[in-house]
């Protein structure tokens, strides 16, 4: 009984593992596109030889040793091989190799970190600030003064044109942990500290990532894009959300406006100005709702302002109560905004 439930627990974990893999599939560290990443990945590389060699010896030794003097049957000598006590020779080689190896690996891993760290940052970096909360990311960029949620757009970084993202970490609450494998190690968001770390996408696309500091009950929902794009589109997204919100539901504004979701929400342009949960200025431009837990449709939305509790249990966004009529119009003026 004892031993099934030993091997059930890590099996329920990685079914878990993989089953969170499937819906959202957090990228892999050994196909790193950006530079950060590529010194994690060379590191990694060197730490797996260095265990891989380690474990070769070890189990080669174990190995020879087992077969050397197994007892064998029928065998008429009973005598025990010779026995060897204390030999300063081996001891020295198990005290130094050891000792050799973490001091290789300590420098190898001091030289990436400062490396990493101590990148200047280019005038023409773009920066921007994203703050940990129960359970969502806010993204602001101070210099566009555009204000966004659980999705981080950067530019690529080209041969050509190499365009640095800064990035500026903070926490409203507890500490997180900022991390895209593909992109960079991971850093973390603490409470009343800022940290930083700087990335540099060499492919456009959709990176995904996650909070890598446990956080609380939806820390594993706490989930992170960074949408790598063309500097082109890049700007053309950056133009978009700089523009006040605007909406063609004019009695639906009417309605979202006269509820408790303003003290909350921030719709840029409106009396919604509350900064306690994301803003909302161009909600229809993000894939995803609830920091990453599902799709940005119509249906999923309307089912999330129902009842946010039932998509992701705890968070902070408490269940409404809408009437239908309340909810339609809601769910109308969220996704009028564009
Ligand atoms: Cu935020 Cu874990």
């Amino acid at each position: 009984m004892k031993c099934l439930s030993r091997l059930a627990i890590p099996a329920l974990a990685l079914s878990t593992v993989a089953a969170a893999q499937e819906l959202h599939p957090v990228g892999n560290i050994f196909n790193p596109q950006g530079t950060p990443a590529e010194s994690v990945y060379r590191l990694s590389l060197l730490v797996i030889a260095v265990c891989a060699a380690i474990f070769l010896v070890v189990a080669g030794l174990l190995t020879f040793t087992i077969m050397r003097f197994v007892r064998r049957r029928n065998a008429d000598d009973n005598r025990e091989p010779a026995q060897v006590y204390g030999s300063n020779r081996i001891e020295v080689a198990w005290t130094v190799i050891p000792i050799l190896i973490v001091v290789v690996l300590t420098m190898a891993t001091a030289r990436a970190v400062v490396t990493i760290q101590n990148k200047r940052v280019p005038a023409d970096a773009l920066h921007a600030t994203v703050i940990g909360h129960q359970w969502w990311w806010e993204i602001r960029y101070p210099d566009l003064g555009i204000v966004t949620a659980n999705e981080l757009h950067v530019p690529v970084s080209s041969v050509d044109r190499p365009t640095l993202t800064f990035l500026r970490l903070e926490s409203a609450d507890v500490a997180h942990s900022f991390w895209v494998p593909q992109l960079s190690g991971k850093t973390d968001l603490i409470p009343n500290r800022i940290n930083s770390m700087w990335i540099d996408p060499k492919q456009e696309g959709i990176f995904l990532g996650n909070c890598a500091e446990y956080c609380g009950m939806q820390h594993a929902n706490m989930l992170l894009r960074v949408v790598v794009q063309s500097p082109g589109d890049f700007e053309k997204w950056a133009a978009a959300q700089k523009l006040k919100a605007a909406s063609d539901a004019d009695s639906a504004r009417s309605t979202f406006l006269s509820l408790s979701c303003i003290s909350c929400h921030t719709v840029s342009g409106t009396a919604a100005a509350g900064t306690f949960g994301p803003d909302l200025s161009h909600l229809m431009s993000r894939a995803t709702l609830g920091s990453g837990v599902i799709p940005n449709t119509p249906e999923n939305l309307r089912s999330w302002v129902k009842d946010p509790q039932a998509i992701k249990p705890g968070n902070l966004m408490p269940n409404m109560q809408l009437n239908s009529r309340e909810l339609d119009q809601v769910v109308a003026y969220l996704g009028s905004l564009k």
